[in-house]
């Protein structure tokens, strides 16, 4: 598709994300939604309420940048491609990020051949939209991804004074004299006097790409009594940590195409934690936010009611539910997806397609069942749920 119209989709779609905060029935467009082409089945209005599909991405549905084909297969027959016809509400939740959630639907949808909606996706960023209600107006100091991509989705979620480490680096070369602004990191810097600047909070959006200029910004925050870099406190004084922090996710690992986990955003916490602590002689006080933090299931469980509400998924008849039917989330590591899931009282199915490869439930956090891989997860739910094979 030309670069430019394949822009204005995203533009398109950006928009209608910005203007949706919280999904709802009403505000689930029906030419948004996979299944919208396939007819409902003959379920009488009393029917159990369909079942519903969590999804991980990373290590369940694509390994690195392929796609697994029994993740596209998985998806086709919960959108519809089943022995029933029938439809299952389903989303993906992911602890990746780094680019707003209509580029991200886009190219997954792209990938996996299925047209995804934005209020079928949540990536870890997506809780801090809720944040720009208490810092949209204030300096933040947002942390990670590549370029200057997680600007922008910031300023998607509302925030508007948004400075990133190079914006620092630009100011003052002394700051982190190892490294020097690219050509494109020259053209989009903000050039302000940050002497000025009081950042009220420090978000990590994504995984840093330079955990020692990363770390030096954070802490000359941290360090400030006012929230500016110039300004450092006496870590024998008395004090209290000014500047809240929020980090989008705890992955300590995560899986991708190489045979072992790669290390994740969680491990560049533990590294900050570890530096703040001889530095400042405190613990870090922080949120984290994505899997397998209720906050991030709560939004799951909104979007997943949204969708089951639909007409395009309720039976002819059928009447709107209040709460959930049986919900199965697929996933590949333990301590996020499946401890989650587990917390929230869901099933939790754990995969062998990415960070575990067990051969046995695993030990401190096991899931209602283990599967190979995301096909076999899902014909397995289905069946228990249906009693039988309809795939
Ligand atoms: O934490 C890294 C992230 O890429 C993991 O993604 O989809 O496995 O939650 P996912
Ligand atoms: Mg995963």
């Amino acid at each position: 598709m030309h670069q430019r119209s394949v822009q204005t989709i995203l533009r398109n779609r950006l928009r209608r994300l910005q203007s949706r905060q919280n999904a709802s029935v009403e505000d689930f467009p029906r030419s948004s939604l996979v299944i919208r082409r396939l007819k409902s089945t003959s379920s009488p209005a009393d029917a159990p309420v369909a079942p519903g599909f969590i999804f991980d991405i990373d290590g369940v549905l694509k390994i690195g940048e392929k796609v697994l084909p029994q993740g596209h297969k998985a998806l086709q027959i919960l959108s519809g491609d089943n022995k029933l016809s029938r439809r299952f509400p389903f989303i993906l939740v992911t602890n990746g990020g780094g680019i707003s959630e209509e580029e991200r639907c886009y190219k997954l949808s792209r990938e996996l051949g299925i047209e995804l909606s934005v209020d079928q996706l949540i990536q870890s960023h997506t809780v801090f939209r809720e944040q720009a209600k208490n810092f949209g107006d204030k300096p933040i100091l947002i942390v990670g991804g590549t370029g200057h991509s997680c600007r922008e989705v910031a300023r998607s979620y509302g925030f508007k004074k948004v400075y990133t480490p190079h914006d620092l680096l630009a100011w003052r070369q002394e700051l982190w004299p190892f490294k020097s602004l690219t050509e494109n990191d020259e053209k989009s810097v903000q050039r302000v006097d940050f002497s000025q600047v009081p950042f009220s909070a420090i978000f990590v959006f994504h995984d840093s790409r330079d955990w020692g200029f990363d770390t030096q910004i954070m802490l000359d925050v941290l360090m400030s009594p006012d929230g500016t870099v110039t300004t450092w406190r006496d870590p024998e004084a008395e004090w209290t940590q000014q500047v809240p922090v929020f980090f989008s996710n705890p992955d300590l690992l995560w899986g991708n195409d190489w045979p072992e986990p790669r290390l994740g955003q969680g491990a560049f916490q533990e590294a900050f934690r570890a530096v703040w602590r001889r530095t400042s002689g405190r613990e870090l006080e922080a949120t984290t936010g994505g899997k397998p933090t209720k906050l991030t299931y709560q939004h799951a469980e909104r979007l997943l009611l949204a969708q089951a509400n639909h007409p395009d998924i309720l039976p002819p008849g059928g009447r709107q539910v209040q709460k959930l039917g049986p919900t199965f989330m697929i996933g590949d590591n333990p301590f996020s997806d499946i401890a989650g899931a587990n917390a929230y009282g869901l099933s939790s199915i754990l995969v062998r397609t990415g960070v575990f490869r067990g051969k046995d439930n695993h030990a401190e956090h096991p899931a209602t069942t283990v599967q190979p891989d995301v096909l076999a997860a899902v014909r397995w739910a289905l069946k228990k749920e249906l009693g039988e094979d309809i795939v």
